[in-house]
């Protein structure tokens, strides 16, 4: 565990609010009262610490996890996780998971008719370097139809998981990619404003692309703070 310095109570205006009521989902787990106000203790303040032994060199290669290679666009996405004055967190947690290139989850619940990839699992993760660091090899998720509003589709993203450095550093988001049409039609991505909302989409990167192998993209992540990365869900 790592002891961090005091948090201020009130660093969510960069996340959209619970209720979102063209997100449907959002009508039911809102809340229907103020919050209550604790103040933080070491609960809060601290937070798990994750070691490279836990965690192994091709967990952040989504493409070599079965003996063939998934289709699709195979594409690298990297970036550096900041503190809320801009310091990089080594040391950081991320978990990814996504759809494969046919926008299929491999899950009981997703059912919808497009074909299952048996060399893809969608799910990945890795610990920020020294430096605040991280890369994934992936495939580009394909879009998916969700049942939200009539002919609702979700723009391609990748599901984010970060652990900083205490449980107020915590965040759980999606990664879009730039110019997607389904973003300005999706309620998910929309219930976060437009400014913050671009915090969300990666930015095509030919530095990080790879010659004859992969796209690369760019996504840094902050967490906490008025410019912190938004969470996917709307909060108050
Ligand atoms: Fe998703």
């Amino acid at each position: 565990m790592t002891m961090s310095t005091a948090y201020p109570l009130d660093s969510l205006k960069a996340h959209p609010p619970y209720l979102a009521p063209a997100y449907v989902a959002s009508r039911t787990r809102s809340p229907r009262r103020p919050l209550v106000i604790i103040p933080h203790t070491l609960s809060e303040l601290s937070g798990p610490v994750y070691g490279h032994e836990s965690v192994r060199d091709l967990d952040n290669d989504l493409t070599r996890q079965h003996d063939g290679e998934p289709l699709g666009q195979r594409i690298v996405v990297r970036g550096v996780v900041m503190d809320e004055d801009g310091r990089p967190l080594p040391g950081t947690l991320i978990e990814i998971w996504q759809a494969n290139a046919a926008g299929r989850y491999i899950h009981a619940v997703d059912q919808h008719p497009a074909p299952l990839d048996h060399n893809f699992t969608g799910a990945g993760r890795c610990v920020t370097d020294p430096k605040g660091r991280y890369s994934f090899t992936t495939i580009k998720p394909g879009a998916y139809p969700w049942r939200n509003h009539p002919n609702a589709w979700r723009p391609n993203h990748i599901h984010f998981s970060l652990f900083g450095p205490s449980f107020l550093t915590r965040l759980v988001t999606q990664m879009y990619f730039p110019g997607d049409p389904l973003i300005p039609l999706d309620p998910i991505a929309c219930s976060v404003d437009e400014k913050a909302r671009e915090r969300l989409i990666a930015k095509f990167d030919i530095a990080t692309t790879v010659p004859e192998w992969a796209l690369g993209f760019r996504f840094d992540l902050i967490l906490r703070g008025r410019s912190a990365t938004p969470f996917e869900e709307p909060r108050s």
